[in-house]
């Protein structure tokens, strides 16, 4: 049997891909140990609203064996497990090491050794999921301070159209190491093996089935937070800028990386929302108020290490490569978002039970 391979599947923005190839019509196989707290709420949607097209094996990409089977009728291979959080990296490098790094040379060497035949002539297309942090903390990059944000200063104004692939690579905190010692991997195993593989180097990816916290997924736990009208914690003064992607915008960009394989293999590509939709936590707090129709209380943290100040991805690359762009608004995405907290709430089902067990503080 033929399918899509998604490693960490049952995450959030793998079950947002696995979600579109199913309505697609594609076979999906969900890889992945579910050691994301909520995630398997996300793998119980999937199984329910997708029987006979989305099947799933509880599998960690630190096991070879386990991942040799799971390639071997892979049409196509989206590579999204790892250990997400930067903090995390920071208590155990050696287990996030293990994970982002290994765990992905460990699923490009089973790439490299299945055996091609001849209905398979060809390597399956694989897409890992970089980050942003492989481009340093752009220190180098001069900010002015204004009321609600951070700007790039006059002799940097060419951030505004953010940071495209020219960036020199520098890998920032343990987690920027483990992902981006796995981004060079995929390049070299793409040269040297003939894997058409494809580099996305993500910036904040926001949308529904996202269970995100403090340590990853700040747009989501901010939204969830607010929802519940609790108080907001900011590390910093909250001034800090990102790019936020809508994550059905990525799942798009996903599909035309694969459609565009053979033009596009053994290139990284800057991946984000783009100038047109940033945000600083600030922006995103007032925004929440506008749609929430109330007033939110926050606290003011310590910085936290390897937080950049400014990060707007420059997308134009894969734009020009494949014709891509995002179209959803911040403001549209993050209604989206609202909305499946809602129906988290409202579903009377299994997933609801569990919900509200693990994250009852956050339900209305
Ligand atoms: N969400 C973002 O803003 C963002 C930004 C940049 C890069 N990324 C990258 O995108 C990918 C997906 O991120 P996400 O936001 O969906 O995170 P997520 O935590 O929701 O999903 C990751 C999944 O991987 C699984 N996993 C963890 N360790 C595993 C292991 N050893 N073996 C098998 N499965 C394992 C988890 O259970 C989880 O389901 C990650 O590689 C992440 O580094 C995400």
């Amino acid at each position: 049997m033929s399918y899509v391979l998604i490693t960490g599947g049952a995450g959030f923005i793998g079950t947002n891909l696995a979600k579109r190839l199913a309505e697609e019509g594609h076979k999906v196989l969900v890889f992945d140990n579910l050691s994301r707290a909520g995630v398997e709420k996300n793998l119980f949607y999937l199984l329910n609203h997708h029987p006979g097209q989305v099947s799933f094996v509880q599998g960690d990409v630190r096991d070879m064996e386990q991942l040799q089977d799971a390639v071997e009728g892979a049409t196509a291979i989206y590579h999204l497990a790892a250990q997400v959080a930067v903090t995390t990296s920071l208590e155990d490098p050696i287990t996030d090491f293990e994970i982002n790094a290994r765990g992905t040379l460990n699923l490009l060497e089973a790439i490299r050794r299945r055996k091609l035949t001849d209905e398979r002539s060809e390597k399956p297309f694989l897409l890992y999921t970089s980050t942003n942090k492989v481009l340093g903390g752009l220190e180098d990059v001069k900010l002015v301070e204004r009321a609600t944000r951070y700007e790039p200063a006059e002799e940097n104004l060419g951030m505004l159209e953010g940071i495209g692939e020219d960036r020199s690579i520098e890998f920032c905190s343990p987690y920027g190491c483990s992902k981006g010692a796995a981004d060079q991997y995929v390049l070299d195993y793409a040269r040297n093996f003939n894997i058409p593989a494809v580099v996305f180097r993500m910036s904040c990816i926001y949308g529904p089935h996202q269970y995100g916290n403090e340590d990853q997924g700040w747009v989501a736990h901010f939204v969830r937070k607010a929802m519940a009208r609790r108080t907001l914690s900011f590390y910093g003064d909250g001034k800090q800028v990102r790019d936020a992607l809508f994550v059905e915008d990525l799942v798009e960009a996903f599909l035309m990386a694969r459609q565009n394989s053979a033009k596009i293999r053994g290139h990284a590509f800057t991946i984000g929302g783009g100038p047109g939709n940033t945000t600083s936590l600030l922006e995103l707090v007032s925004l929440l108020e506008k749609l929430q129709g109330v007033r939110l209380s926050i606290q003011y943290e310590k910085w936290r290490p390897s937080d950049q100040r400014y990060y707007v991805s420059n997308h134009g690359k894969f734009t020009r490569m494949t014709g891509w762009r995002p179209v959803t608004s911040l403001e549209q995405g993050i209604q989206s978002l609202e909305h499946w907290v809602r129906s988290l709430q409202n579903e009377k089902s299994r997933t609801q039970v569990v919900a509200e067990q693990e994250f009852g503080e956050f339900i209305l």
